[in-house]
């Protein structure tokens, strides 16, 4: 961990109060005039630290800014998802990103956060817009031990996840629809794009890439989109800390990875269905030229969602574009 990232964390820990520079240089190892560096410098980047020369440091407001030491101080358990974490002030995709760092041999977990993407991309092709500071735009490097058609079960797991941290972090009952939309009353309000690289029987590696609409205002998405999309600030009516949602989804992921790595997939099945709008409902599915009717019943072991078609055949979709019949 980077000493500005140890700062924070230190920063943090006395709910109320502060931390004398002697504790900070103490416990941290460094000099008080290091530490006071360190935190001109915090402060330089928008950090509100308040110096007494009786109590010490305290943290009084973060900026609404991405910040990876931040982000680290956020999170000192995590094992694999975050445990290197890079942003960009704008990229292109951050999948992409991800993917140079994959193809030269960077090691599973790494995150990369965009605050702005030029190119940023969705399923099926669609644009994927991603204005500066609004949302979340990022991309996971995973290298899991799994089959390629099996890798639906990080899809599943990116959607728990996300879901998880969305409900604890603005109190709204986000939903999840098939295979990667997550919606809140019926409008989306994030999206998953798994991409993966994989030889016949055995995942290479494969990249989250998860976009939140945490604060755009409504007229800041496409005329198009209006109707069918939303915000966390538009639905929880307040503006949402982007920095501790980040966090809070990582810290999810990084649990549910855990559990599909130990075997444990169906547990995760199980609180994947429990949120979801798709099973149990009527449904068509669009799989290329194809479109597929039928109830949506369940996952399976992989991931993929089993549909009874009205011939009463079970078919399984491991992807496609899903409408539920209201
Ligand atoms: C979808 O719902 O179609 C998936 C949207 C995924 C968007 C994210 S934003 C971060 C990452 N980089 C991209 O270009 N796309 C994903």
């Amino acid at each position: 961990m980077s000493l500005d990232a140890a700062i924070l964390t230190a920063l943090r820990l006395p709910k109320t109060g502060a931390v004398s520079g002697a504790e900070l240089s103490q416990k941290l190892g460094v000099s008080r005039a290091a530490i006071w560096a360190r935190v001109e410098e915090l402060r330089s980047l928008g950090y509100d630290i308040e110096a007494s020369p009786h109590l010490g440091y305290r943290l009084v407001s973060v900026p609404d800014v991405l910040h990876a030491d931040d982000l680290h101080s956020r999170l000192p358990g995590v094992k694999v998802v975050g445990r290197d974490i890079r942003v960009f002030q704008e990229t292109t995709s951050t999948n992409d990103v991800v993917e140079k760092l994959a193809r030269d041999g960077v090691k599973e977990g790494v995150v990369v956060f965009a605050e702005s993407q030029t190119r940023g991309r969705g399923r099926l092709g669609r644009k994927w817009i991603s204005p500066e500071k609004r949302g979340l735009w990022f991309s996971v490097l995973l290298r899991p031990n799994l089959r390629p058609q099996a890798a639906t079960q990080l899809t599943v797991a990116a959607a728990t996840a996300l879901a998880r941290a969305i409900s604890t972090q603005t109190n709204l009952s986000p939903e999840i629809k098939w295979p990667n939309d997550i919606l809140i009353k019926g409008k989306k309000v994030a999206g998953i794009l798994t991409e993966l690289s994989a030889e016949l029987d055995q995942v290479k590696y494969l990249i989250l890439g998860i976009g939140v609409d945490v604060n755009l205002n409504a007229s800041e998405f496409p005329p198009e989109v209006r109707k069918l999309a939303t915000s966390l600030k538009i639905e929880a009516g307040r503006t949402i800390n982007r920095a501790e949602l980040a966090a809070a989804v990582l810290e999810e992921l990084d649990t549910d990875y855990a559990r599909i790595c130990a075997g444990q997939f169906e547990t995760l099945a199980d609180e994947w269905e429990e949120r979801c709008t798709t099973i149990g409902h009527n449904v068509v599915i669009r799989v290329g030229d194809r479109s597929i009717q039928g109830r949506a019943e369940s996952l399976d072991s992989d991931g993929a969602l089993l549909i009874r078609t009205q011939h009463g055949r079970l078919e399984r979709i491991i992807g496609g574009d899903v409408s539920v019949e209201k």
